[in-house]
């Protein structure tokens, strides 16, 4: 996830969080005894998502200072108020339009988001939100109630991706890389999947099993894009699933645009010889290890996405490619100097100094702006907004 700072918490609070991890160990633990092993994609959704349970389910704090991770949403209201910015022309370019965000996290985007849209007269015709998280649905319920009162009739939570065509702009930022991933080593020449197995004193660990025909198909396929074999030992993550995720989550949006802001890279990057054990990373209280089996339900799980896997995805199913760019670019381009100068004006010395460590968390290379991509599909509309478009990389896909 984006930044990382240190925070303390009671013994306490200790443990419960250790009784809760026990709890969901106990689930999975039956699962791979039902099976012998488990594949560790089933691993990733469990940990997350496992009902009640799972890290995103359940009550951790999760995001902020208290928590394991900052996303750009959490750090003030620039990011949310010029991505708003960047979609208003497509949103105003009829009344029936919706905004649907995909995994809202607690709510913080799409409070600055309407606010912003409210202002600048482009407010849709409703915000949908999409997550799979029934605690933070609550969440974010209550952050709007709280921001944005006077709009939360626009707002709808769906259950499922909306089944009826729709015209809009859809938005998710981090979610991507929240999706489980097939985790993968070469073996003797050949892709076995990592499972996770436990041992004789009930301790999961990583075993290798054959690759099963989807995730040898997808290797393959990264494979010949690449032009040579990936070399023996190598280890690395891929979501085979993303293009029926895609499909199911974009699939009915028949006039609009569709962007998704993650950390990644285009594919040649990110299956680098050198980059031989993966970009799976697990977060825990804001610092970054590979103990990923440790403390299910405790820590976040997430690997960077191969944007050139999304590409692809999403040209099956005719959602062609608008634009793909970093992070700093797309929101400098999108008038976020302007925003951040404006603000100013109307804050004192304290909000000042955080506006600025906002807008250089947001835009530098060591931070977010570099390592978050911006890319957008459209279709449907005559025109993709600048900002999508400013510095493209689609190039590197
Ligand atoms: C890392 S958080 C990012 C939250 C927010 N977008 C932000 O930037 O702060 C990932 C979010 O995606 C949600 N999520 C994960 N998988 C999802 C899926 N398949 N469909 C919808 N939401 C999902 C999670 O519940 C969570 O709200």
């Amino acid at each position: 996830m984006g930044l990382h700072l240190l925070k303390q918490t009671d013994p306490e609070f200790e443990a419960a969080e250790q009784a809760h991890s026990d709890r969901l160990r106990d689930v999975i633990r039956g699962e791979i005894r039902a099976a012998g092993s488990i594949p560790f994609w089933r691993f990733m959704e469990l940990a997350l998502y496992a009902p009640g349970l799972g890290y995103y389910s359940a009550g951790k704090t999760k995001f902020g200072e208290a928590g394991d991770f900052v996303t750009a949403p959490e750090l003030g209201t620039l990011f949310a108020r010029t991505c708003a910015r960047a979609v208003a022309p497509v949103l105003k370019a009829s009344d029936d339009n919706v905004f649907l965000e995909v995994g809202a996290g607690t709510g913080a985007f799409a409070a600055a988001a309407l606010t912003e849209l409210e202002q600048i007269d482009a407010l849709p015709a409703r915000y949908q939100i999409l997550d799979r998280s029934a605690e933070l649905r609550e969440r974010q319920r209550e952050t709007l109630a709280a921001r944005v009162p006077h709009l939360l009739d626009r707002v709808e939570w769906l259950d499922v991706p909306p089944e009826d065509s729709w015209r809009g702009v859809l938005f998710a930022n981090e979610v991507l890389d929240a999706l489980p991933v097939h985790r993968f080593v070469i073996r003797d020449g050949e892709p076995h999947e990592l499972h996770v197995a436990l041992d004789e004193a009930g301790n999961f660990g990583f075993v290798e099993r054959e690759a099963d025909l989807m995730l040898l198909g997808a290797i393959r396929g990264i494979e010949e894009d690449l032009d040579h074999r990936l070399p023996e030992g190598y280890v690395s993550e891929v979501a085979p699933q993303l293009p029926y995720w895609f499909d199911a989550v974009c699939g009915t949006l028949s006039a609009g645009l569709a962007v998704f802001i993650d950390y990644g890279y285009s594919r040649r990057e990110y299956y680098r010889p050198d980059r031989n054990r993966g970009t799976l990373l697990s977060f825990y209280r804001h610092r970054a290890h590979e103990q990923f089996l440790d403390r299910p339900g405790l820590q976040d799980l997430t690997a960077s996405v191969d944007f050139t896997a999304l590409a692809l995805a999403a040209t099956r199913v005719r959602f062609p490619l608008a634009g793909f760019t970093s992070q700093a670019n797309f929101l400098m381009a999108a008038g976020l100097l302007d925003l951040f100068q404006l603000e100013q004006l109307q804050v004192g010395e304290i909000d000042r100094y955080r506006l600025a460590q906002e807008i250089k968390r947001l835009t530098l290379p060591g931070e977010m702006g570099e390592r978050f991509k911006v890319i957008s599909f459209a279709r449907g509309i005559d025109h993709v907004p600048d900002p999508f478009q400013a510095y493209d990389l689609s190039r590197t896909l």
